[in-house]
């Protein structure tokens, strides 16, 4: 049921970078657009005026950054930018303009006031990219939190469809009893036929609304670079990896071309594999933890290992793949069924191999639209590579 629920979900998000999705969800100016705007530049004409008309030694210059501060409530980061460069040139003009005063003592008031606002730009901007990124994390979050509670709910759904589609079978041999009859019942037969439709109409509805708790929007497919994503991925299972000391090592194609998917959908995927992974590595002993993630390209796209020296999967591989297995007791069983749904929606494959001397490799393939030339998923080790620490 997961299966055919996923592959039902749209493809999402993915070129929204922070800084992107910070833009999205401000747009050049807010609904509160006329009357910011207008207090902030009349605020900055008051602070030039102030700054003119006093003694160089009144560093009034350094109240622009209340300007700054509330610029980010109505402008992007290039409006940001802006703001804080007419405050520097306002600043400037200022201080040749004011006749009164130590030109020395003025000169030292205008540098401190020209790092207060060029610091203030500068940290305003980053804190708005990290809200962004903030903003971008949990909206992930919460989808994946969705479809978290879509594993858990599969077993009350699956109660709930079954219920309609026995209805259903028991109406159906009805209706064949009544019709088989002899003379044929019609009129109950239509009655059974009837409620075959209701049911049927029932669990209809479930599966929908099913469909669209698994939805996430907003939707769109982009070209992006796995190697970025595959890196970024890497950061958010760091504090792990150390916390088990297990030996990262990253083996990727310099020239790994753009893949075209849902970047958020692949990052899961890829996070999944290095969760397990990372729980692999943390049940065999210390020293002969190491982690090896490999991208190259071959004639088909683009192939990425995940190789662990745990303790492998035996010969169960692909049935771990199936919802709901699991060998560990808080496991879920939903990791590996997840990335597999997620990769078949792009075109792709995922699969496991025993690694070498020992543990686990999981795989996938992801086809590039057109066909390239390339050396061969069996030659991973062999590629061109970015770095191999
Ligand atoms: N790298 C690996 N090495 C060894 N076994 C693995 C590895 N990855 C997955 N497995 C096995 O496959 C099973 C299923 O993995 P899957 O990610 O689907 O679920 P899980 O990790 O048990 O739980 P969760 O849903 O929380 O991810 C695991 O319980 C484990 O036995
Ligand atoms: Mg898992």
């Amino acid at each position: 049921m997961f299966q055919a629920v996923s592959s039902q979900r749209s493809s999402l998000v993915s070129d929204r970078t922070p800084e992107r999705a910070a833009l999205a969800s401000r747009s050049s100016f807010t609904s509160r657009s006329a009357l910011l705007p207008i207090t902030a530049a009349t605020l900055a004409a008051a602070i030039f005026v102030l700054d003119t008309l006093t003694d160089l030694e009144i560093a009034a210059a350094a109240l622009y950054v209340a300007v700054i501060l509330l610029s980010v409530r109505f402008c992007h980061r290039r409006g940001v930018l802006l703001v804080g460069g007419t405050c520097v040139a306002l600043t400037i003009v200022s201080y040749l303009l004011t006749r009164s005063g130590s030109a020395y003592s003025g000169g030292i008031n205008g540098v401190i006031s020209l790092a207060a606002i060029a610091a203030t730009t500068y940290l305003v901007l980053k804190i708005e990219s990290a809200q962004a990124a903030i903003d971008e994390t949990r909206a992930q979050l919460a989808h994946v939190s969705r479809v978290t509670t879509l594993g858990e709910l599969t077993a009350a759904i699956a109660h709930e469809v079954n219920q309609p589609l026995t209805a259903v079978v028991a109406s159906g041999n009805a209706s064949l009893r009544w019709l088989a009859a002899d003379p044929p019942d019609i009129e109950d037969a239509n009655r059974a036929i009837e409620r075959i439709v209701r049911e049927a109409t029932r669990a209809s509805e479930i599966v929908g609304r099913i469909r669209d708790l698994a939805k996430r929007a907003p939707s769109a497919t982009c070209w992006f670079d796995l190697a970025e994503t595959i890196s970024a991925t890497m950061t958010l299972v760091q504090g792990q990896v150390k916390q088990h000391s297990i030996a990262l090592r990253t083996a990727i194609e310099t020239d790994l071309p753009l893949v075209r998917g849902d970047q958020v959908q692949l990052q899961q995927v890829i996070l999944n594999l290095l969760v397990n992974a990372v729980e692999a590595l943390a049940d065999v002993g210390p020293g002969s933890r190491e982690l090896r993630v490999s991208a190259t390209q071959n004639g088909q796209g683009v192939v990425v290992t995940i190789a662990d020296t745990g303790k492998g999967f035996g010969p169960d591989g692909e049935r771990m793949f199936d919802a709901f297995t699991s060998t560990k007791p808080q496991g879920l069983g939903m990791g590996l069924a997840i990335a597999r749904t997620l990769i078949e929606v792009h075109g792709g494959r995922i699969w496991t191999e025993a690694n070498q001397p020992r543990g686990a490799r999981v795989r996938f393939l992801l086809p590039l639209p057109a066909p390239t030339r390339g050396t061969g998923a069996d030659h991973l080790e062999g590629g061109k590579q970015k770095n191999d620490r």
